[in-house]
């Protein structure tokens, strides 16, 4: 006797090469799915029954790169960066992340929690079950801490936290990246990982943040730790970070629309998914798009993350992103919807537990008024999700 079953549902199951199933059945027991497959095929009985009307369901929507937790804003380099100031002018001159670093640093792990549990409601409602965060606002140990602690009292969603110490030189620090790293090393990773805060390491590999032998020094630590690790890689200029980070069998290299070949090839061999983030490439209205060709000829799995953050992609809609990567960079409806199940799963590491619709995983499902699959990366600004059912809600 399982639990509940949903019937009369379509089901996208984004089991890699597996067809839609018309007409299916998924049961879930103990917050796991317990049967998938069509109704014809069904023998067993539920408790409770769910009629899903001829709707679709599909795994929970997973995003895996965001920056939910920070305080404040930026949108006032945003009306800087309308008037034709860049990015990286913005950084050099001490805003951009050290803008919103002064904001978190005045903020209580309270004032954390609030602002970031109010923002994402809006994954909830999207059909979104599981949202990495990452800490790298504090760039000092208590506000790095402190984020993290923040990140770890979401309710709503399952969180994936991720350490992010190496975002930017802090202010107190310029000219002396070598001992902020040393800091980072010594200090701050360890204190976090000590208090089970860290489930992965990132770093941000690029001209206006670390060196690739200084991101190879966190990383160094974060595996001597335990620690998978990440890498924001390749996003405004070519630093060979895809490489760097299949070096260290890295779960994910995101953003990566400068990667070279070898850098695909690599992580290739290493098995590091390719996260693409197409509101940052939108809001900074960036012209190099992601190697997506190469990317799908190395057959370098693409996931895809909203990347939310105050200054480059300010985007709350992981609906959104499906479109956006359709529009903006070519993939199929189909590619995009794994982007955000399966190999968003995988660049996160749950790929046991998460990200298709099979016997065993997690009951983390979404549900739909649509009439296909392609209709969630095809809408714009429009939500018809109607139900979400999560392993987190328990
Ligand atoms: O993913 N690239 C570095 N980090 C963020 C931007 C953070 C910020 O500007 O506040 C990103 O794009
Ligand atoms: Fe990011």
């Amino acid at each position: 006797m399982h639990d509940a079953a949903f019937v009369n549902a379509n089901l996208a199951t984004m089991r890699e090469g597996a067809p839609p199933i018309k007409d299916g059945i998924v049961a879930v027991t103990s917050n796991r799915i317990s049967w998938v497959g069509p109704r014809g095929e069904w023998k067993d009985k539920a408790r409770d029954e769910h009629d899903v009307r001829g709707g679709w369901i599909t795994p929970g929507l997973i995003d895996c790169h965001t920056h939910l937790v920070y305080a404040g804003n930026r949108a006032h380099e945003f009306e800087l960066r309308l008037k034709g100031a860049t990015y990286e002018e913005i950084a050099r001159a001490g805003g951009g992340i050290l803008s919103t670093v002064r904001a978190t640093r005045q903020a209580t792990e309270d004032d954390l929690l609030l602002v970031s549990q109010k923002r994402l409601a809006r994954w909830r409602e999207e059909g979104a079950t599981v949202i990495e965060v990452k800490s790298g606002y504090g760039l000092d140990r208590d506000t790095e801490l402190r984020m993290l602690r923040a990140a770890r009292r979401l309710s709503g969603l399952s969180v994936k936290t991720t350490f992010l110490g190496a975002h930017a030189l802090p202010e107190e620090y310029k000219g002396r990246a070598e001992d902020y790293i040393d800091l980072v090393c010594d200090e701050v990773l360890p204190a976090a990982a000590k208090e089970k805060l860290v489930d992965a390491v990132d770093a941000f590999c690029e001209r206006i943040a670390f060196t690739p032998e200084q991101t190879r020094r966190v990383f160094t630590k974060a595996r001597a730790l335990g620690l998978p690790v990440k890498l924001h890689a390749d996003q405004l200029s070519d630093l060979g970070g895809g490489a760097l980070a299949a070096d260290h069998r890295a779960l994910s290299a995101d953003h990566l629309e400068h990667a070279s070949e070898a850098s695909i090839s690599a992580m290739k061999k290493a098995g590091t998914v390719a996260v693409l983030l197409p509101g940052a490439f939108y809001f900074l209205r960036e012209k190099q798009l992601p190697p997506i060709e190469a990317l799908r000829r190395h057959g370098v799995p693409i996931a895809l993350a909203t990347d939310h953050n105050p200054g480059t992609s300010p985007l709350s809609s992981p609906l959104l992103v499906l479109n956006m990567a359709c529009t903006l960079f070519r993939l199929t409806p189909e590619e995009a919807l794994a982007g955000m199940t399966r190999n968003a799963a995988r660049a996160l590491g749950l790929q046991a537990t998460h990200g298709t619709l099979e016997a065993g995983k997690q009951a983390d499902l979404a549900v739909w008024d649509i009439g296909t699959p392609a209709e969630l990366a095809y809408a714009v600004g429009a939500n018809p999700c109607i139900k979400v059912s999560s392993s987190a809600f328990s």
